[in-house]
């Protein structure tokens, strides 16, 4: 499974990159806003000289063609450029024409299968369920993943099911094995995936054997 990292901040995706573990990076103007620093083309100028893989630029505009002059500049700034279009009729218009001038999207603020479906249809390489504001209204935000996946599966879509809004490891987790190929995750949940309350007291274990070992030795000697 990919694994990107959901976040503006240039040494967060330093840190996951150095990590070895880092398969590309998606913002929003969110993400952006809480950032902070030069412009959302800076930015993204930045975080494309860190990876090479997909970097999501989302668009603001709100009539097509609009987006599409958004997009068409966003992708100029390097060839892993994706173009990030909230899901709506326009939307699905503006996925349809970048895929015919052959660039790539990721279709954002996916609710539901059947808005996967049409995105998919439509041309976008990724697909955005976002699980965990799903969650957050008491509605099972992995069905949508789990049925997402099995269409695209059953399909031959080439589009990816990506899981987006993940608040935990368990959302990467239950996502990997309901079929999803890349999720996005924030800073602090890379973390928690690194982190295990018995690995840190098991590492400080073996150091104060190791410490008490090498202090024998050295009494015999
Ligand atoms: C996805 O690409 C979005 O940027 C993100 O996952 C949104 O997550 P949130 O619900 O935490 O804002």
């Amino acid at each position: 499974m990919k694994l990107f990292l959901d976040t503006a901040v240039i040494d967060e995706i330093r840190t996951v990159h150095e990590w070895g573990v880092l398969d590309g990076v998606t913002t929003n103007p969110t993400l952006f806003a809480k950032a902070g620093g030069g412009t959302y083309e800076a930015v993204l100028e930045e975080i494309c000289g860190i990876t090479s893989g997909p970097v999501s630029a989302e668009v603001v505009a709100d009539d097509l063609e609009d987006i599409l002059r958004e997009g068409r500049e966003f992708a100029k700034i390097a060839p892993n450029i994706v173009i990030k279009v909230p899901m709506s009729e326009t939307g699905l218009s503006a996925i349809s024409h970048f895929a015919e001038e052959g660039i790539k999207t990721n279709c954002t603020l996916i609710f539901s299968a059947a808005q996967g479906l049409l995105a998919a249809k439509a041309g976008a390489s990724l697909l955005s369920p976002f699980v965990g504001r799903l969650d957050d209204i008491n509605q099972d935000g992995m069905e949508v993943i789990r049925e997402l996946a099995a269409i695209i599966e059953i399909h031959g879509y080439e589009a990816e099911v990506l899981v987006a809004s993940v608040r935990s490891p368990r959302h990467v987790i239950d996502g990997a094995l309901a079929g999803a190929g890349v999720a996005t995750l924030p800073f602090k949940v890379f973390g928690q995936m690194v982190h295990h309350p018995l690995t840190d007291k098991g590492i400080a274990q073996f150091k104060s054997d190791w410490q008490k070992a090498q202090a024998e030795l050295a009494g015999k000697v």
